[in-house]
């Protein structure tokens, strides 16, 4: 074989794998859209415990259209998010059905499995690019209301809330969760609480605490407030609409915590400021921040290619949309939140040995 021949062959190689990465990304696409529709439009839902549904049948329970119920059910026949019990029989008569682990994960929104924010990224994506498209050519900065995406963000967020916060990362605070386990009437904030699932569910786990939720966003607190009623606990868990940079929140709190906020912020320093001075006198801050790797590699793993995808799609944005923004960024590398932290008077910053696949767990002190 000549260099030429070898060379093209080379070429040829590369360029189907490269495009075969792209095949895989429209199938997910694709998938995670047509996913949202039967969430949002209740088939799975209807689909759920039933023995088996024909298309009339979805149908008519869910109130849709019957031949867009059976390319619906086909498809998802074929990508193999339900089992069909007769695969031979005529389109009309075929009967679908939804495992459960499939329902758990698609519809439980406190279960660890649940994907129903992955879901969410198509509309989300659908409202927001045309604005970061704008964006990216003006260097403007795009607002995080205009994403419409608190929902979304709960559906990643509420599961771990409700599951991990109160069992797995408060024990990495041993003196505050002392003072928790033995019943102690401890003030706690949420810095940027979207939809309040956090503070709703630490108020569950420790019935003495008072809880305060804020937030920039009217439509997070609004969802905030109806979901602490309906849990039963509005007369401890409060949410206000409060601008992270205000300087002092007047009152001062035994834990002060923040979930995947700082690297949004215009002025992370700022925000960093009022956690410090919201807890003077002995209070404890946390920042739950993504698990940006330690500095940048290219060809990153899927973690750090999706911080990537965030960020541009939205964080970078979002933190933009000010008069001046240290314009952060999805991918805050330890150093950089350290150094955020310092500038913010706090002398050292302790990382908690949580092993989690997206956050990090910073504490800082002093
Ligand atoms: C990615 S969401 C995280 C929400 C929640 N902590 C969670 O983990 O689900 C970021 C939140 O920060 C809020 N936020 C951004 N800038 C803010 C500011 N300057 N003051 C108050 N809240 C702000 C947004 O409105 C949004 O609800």
């Amino acid at each position: 074989m000549t260099t030429v021949e070898a060379s093209t062959t080379d070429l040829d190689q590369q360029l189907e794998a490269f495009a075969e990465s792209f095949f895989g990304a429209a199938l997910g696409a694709a998938e995670l859209s047509v996913a949202w529709l039967g969430r949002s439009l209740g088939l799975y839902t209807a689909l759920r415990g039933a023995a088996g549904l024909t298309v009339a049948e979805l149908a008519e329970r869910a109130g849709v259209d019957q031949r867009y119920a059976q390319e619906w059910l086909e498809h998802q026949a074929v990508a193999r998010v339900l089992s069909v019990d007769d695969p031979a029989a005529p389109a009309t008569e075929r009967r679908y059905r939804l495992p459960e682990a499939h329902a758990i994960a698609l519809l439980d929104e406190e279960h660890p499995a649940y994907v129903g924010g992955l879901l969410e990224i198509p509309p989300v994506i659908a409202r927001s690019l045309q604005l970061v498209h704008d964006a990216i050519r003006t260097g403007a900065g795009v607002p995080f209301a205009s994403y419409g995406l608190h929902d979304m963000q709960a559906g990643f967020t509420r599961p771990m809330f409700a599951n991990a916060f109160a069992a797995e990362w408060l024990p990495a605070l041993p003196e505050v969760h002392r003072r928790l386990e033995a019943g102690e009437a401890l003030r706690i904030a949420d810095f940027g609480c979207g939809e309040g699932w956090a503070g709703i569910y630490l108020a569950e786990a420790y019935p003495s605490v008072r809880v305060d939720g804020y937030d920039l966003d009217d439509a997070s607190i609004a969802a905030a407030r109806e979901h602490a009623s309906a849990r039963g606990v509005a007369d401890r868990v409060q949410f206000d609409l409060r601008d992270l940079r205000q300087p002092d929140p007047g009152t001062r709190y035994d834990l002060v915590f923040t979930c995947e906020v700082i690297h949004d912020l215009a002025d992370p320093v700022g925000a960093l400021a009022t956690m410090r001075r919201a807890t003077d006198g002995g209070g404890t801050v946390l920042v739950i921040d993504e698990k940006a790797a330690e500095s940048f590699e290219p060809s990153g793993d899927p973690i750090e290619r999706l911080l990537y995808g965030f960020s541009i799609l939205h964080c970078l944005p979002v933190g933009r949309d000010a008069e001046s923004s240290a314009a952060t960024g999805t991918v805050m590398r330890p150093d950089v939140f350290r150094r955020y932290a310092q500038e913010a008077g706090f002398s050292d910053v302790e990382v908690l040995p949580i092993e989690h696949p997206f956050f990090r767990f910073y504490h800082p002190v002093g």
